[in-house]
């Protein structure tokens, strides 16, 4: 399974690439606006920083001007994802960004249904919401393996990236439903390396190892 950070804060994005685990960065509005910089600006250093795909967000509702920043994102990198909300028109301009060889990532996706309709549409990445799918008391991972079974059925190309990621269980859950990626902020990515009882057995293995006084270097 692929990682994906979901911020546009640079500093956590450096982190998190030096571990070598990072395959992609996603982004929206609301990142934009929490990262406090230039959209274009934060956007072309991003995709400079990472190799994989990094996704920018439409901010039009119209398919005419969704279709222009989309162009107008696309350009800023050649490994932008323009991401497209899940509307009719979002899916008209999914499907006219493919034709040109545009990456998209189809966003805010909250039912199986709409899967199915962004992997008719020729979207590279769906992205269902499971964080904001629980928090209004439904399964969001449910969702997940609901576009996973309709994906195989039709062998649909378009990439599940779980969105919306909260904690290292959803993370896990992905995995086992076989998602192909899964975006997170930086916490969340922290955690998954963190268990008590590495941290203890480490402790362990230092006191141990300092009683016999011999050194590796
Ligand atoms: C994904 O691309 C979205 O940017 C993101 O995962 C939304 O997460 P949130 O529900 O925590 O805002």
């Amino acid at each position: 399974m692929k990682f994906f950070l979901d911020t546009a804060n640079i500093d956590e994005i450096r982190e998190a690439n030096a571990t070598g685990l990072l395959d992609g960065v996603t982004t929206n509005p609301s990142l934009i606006k929490k990262a406090g910089r230039d959209f274009f600006e934060v956007i072309a250093e991003i995709a400079n920083e990472v190799d994989g795909p990094v996704s920018a967000e439409t901010v039009s509702h119209d398919h005419e001007t969704m279709l222009k920043e989309g162009f107008k994102c696309a350009e800023i990198a050649d490994n932008i994802a323009v991401k497209v909300p899940l509307t009719l028109n979002g899916l008209k301009t999914c499907k006219a960004l493919r034709a040109e060889g545009i990456m998209v990532n189809v966003t805010l996706c909250f039912s199986a249904n709409q899967a199915l309709l962004a992997a008719k549409a020729g979207a590279s990445f769906i992205s269902p919401f499971v964080g904001r799918h629980d928090d209004v008391g439904f399964d969001g991972m449910e969702l997940i393996s609901d576009i996973r079974t309709i994906y195989d059925n039709y062998d649909f190309g378009t990439e599940i990236l779980v969105a919306s990621v909260r904690h290292p269980t959803h993370v896990l859950d992905s995995a086992l439903i076989g998602a192909d990626v899964a975006t997170f902020p930086w916490d969340v990515m922290k955690k998954l390396f963190n268990h008590p009882l590495t941290t203890n057995g480490l402790a362990g293995f230092d006191k141990d190892w300092a009683a016999t006084g011999f050194s590796i270097l």
